[in-house]
């Protein structure tokens, strides 16, 4: 049996060459020293196996967004970038980016990023800080964005030139900055979020990327991953899914933009998928920190992270039929899932909360923990919970369900291993069965 070893190099990302391919016969000498070189082989290094790009789909997803800048003037001319928030993966996003515009001629080499301005403890002003130091002391301190970042505390002059968009606030915020921008952008901008979160509204559940589309009428992708921000900031090889909707072109420049070797970014369509993913995994992060403070060990903890896959796979599915089953398997999905079970904030706060037997509310333990960053599983949880009531479907999903009643105090933490055993009960939705 012989297997085929694609090989990438830094430079395979800024000239858009195709990998060195390396044919081998598994039962050969060369395979096992072709297991020790890979092993031998740092995060950091030059080279590193390609992502499984082929396991993309191609099926077409139905455009549910009309009379928006498709983006096909983005993809062929000269980009300025601008990364509208600044905490903990916005910066890091903007130092992804900024290593990227230095050398990719078909960018700019300034990076703007909209900083919502603090005042901090020394009595200076973040933006000042940061645009003296080039780090971002409160919410990436002791990493150096790249002296291309210009922070800017004035959204509409952090806009105001240019055509590539990367939106990454807590999503809490997205809909007072779209009111703001709209009017002010250039008619070429294309987007891409970072945001993980959803609204819901009367008329139903809206993704931030969809609000961002149809608000500033733009196209807008998705970036998702197992992004853990401080493992990247140190430049620790991770993986990253985008989401785009039709546009290919659109999309690969997004994945140029933020490609490294050590964060290998893969293109799907499937926006709604990977945007749901992001969102829905942070609910589950809150179960599996329930189950960490109270110490019931990495069966349990397995046993809701697999129930939870499964919850997340159905609600996305219900909500969109379009949804392919195999972004659940990109970086987006079951990777992301695993790291923010394991590491996350969510998770962190979530295990206080229960080790103190829900006695310190969500919000008052996330101003202790997390200075100033925000924790997005809990309005999630809500956010999924009105979803399911107004639907009708809270039978369906027991652990999202339960995760929403523990986070308001309605049911005590150990709720979560009584109430996620219940099977889902699959005759309330017609065809509902099936995503199961
Ligand atoms: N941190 C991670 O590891 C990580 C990884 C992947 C995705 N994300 C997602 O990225 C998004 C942004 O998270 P983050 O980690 O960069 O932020 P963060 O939680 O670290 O920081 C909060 C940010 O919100 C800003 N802010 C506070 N009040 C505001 C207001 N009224 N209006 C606008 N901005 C305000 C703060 O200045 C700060 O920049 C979230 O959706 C998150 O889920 C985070």
């Amino acid at each position: 049996m012989c297997l085929r070893f694609p090989l990438y190099h830094p430079l395979h990302y800024y000239f858009s060459l195709r990998p060195i391919t390396i044919t081998i016969n598994i039962s050969s000498p060369a395979s096992l020293l072709l297991s020790h070189f890979y092993s031998f082989l740092s995060p950091s290094s030059s080279f590193f196996m390609a992502p499984p790009a082929a396991m993309e789909e191609t099926a077409p997803t139905i455009n549910l967004l009309s009379n928006i800048n498709d983006g096909n003037n983005a993809a062929s001319h000269i980009s300025r970038v601008t990364v509208v928030g600044s905490g903990n993966w916005g910066s890091v996003a903007a130092k992804l980016i900024a290593s990227n515009t230095l050398m990719l001629a078909s960018f700019h080499d300034e990076v703007r990023m909209w900083v919502f301005e603090e005042i901090l403890p020394t009595g200076q002003k973040l933006t000042e800080v940061i645009n003296q130091t080039n780090e971002n002391v409160k919410y990436l301190p002791g990493i150096k964005l790249g002296k291309n970042v210009v922070a800017d505390p004035d959204l509409d002059n952090a806009v105001r030139d240019a055509n590539m968009l990367v939106f990454v606030t807590p999503h809490q915020f997205m809909e007072g900055i779209c009111k703001r921008l709209v009017g002010k952008l250039k008619d070429d901008v294309v987007a891409i979020s970072l945001i993980k979160g959803m609204e819901v509204k009367m008329e139903g559940p809206h993704m931030i990327s969809t609000l961002i589309s149809e608000q500033l009428r733009v196209n807008c992708c998705v970036l998702m991953g197992a992004n853990i921000a401080n493992e990247i900031a140190v430049e620790k090889f991770s993986e990253a899914t985008v989401g785009y909707r039709e546009n290919r072109e659109v999309a690969e420049k997004w994945v140029q933009l933020f490609s490294t070797p050590y964060f290998v970014v893969t293109p799907v369509q499937d926006v709604e998928g990977v945007e749901l993913c992001g969102t829905l995994k942070n609910v589950v992060a809150l179960a599996a920190g329930f189950v960490d403070g109270l110490e019931m060990g990495n069966n349990t903890k397995a046993a809701i992270m697999r129930i939870g896959l499964r919850e997340m796979r159905a609600f996305s599915k219900l909500l969109f039929s379009s949804v392919k089953d195999s972004t659940f398997f990109e970086s987006c999905g079951v990777a992301d899932l695993i790291t923010t079970c394991l590491g996350g904030r969510n998770r962190r706060v979530a295990e206080a909360f229960a080790k103190n037997g829900g006695k310190r509310s969500f919000d008052e333990l996330e101003a202790e923990m997390l200075q100033g960053q925000k924790l997005q599983g809990v309005s999630t949880a809500r956010e999924v919970y009105e979803v399911l009531s107004h639907r009708g479907w809270l039978e369906l999903f027991p652990l999202f369900a339960t995760v929403h009643e523990i986070s308001v105090g309605r049911l005590p933490p150990s709720a979560i291993v009584e109430y996620s055993e219940h099977k889902p009960n699959c005759s309330l939705v017609e065809g509902s069965a099936q995503y199961f």
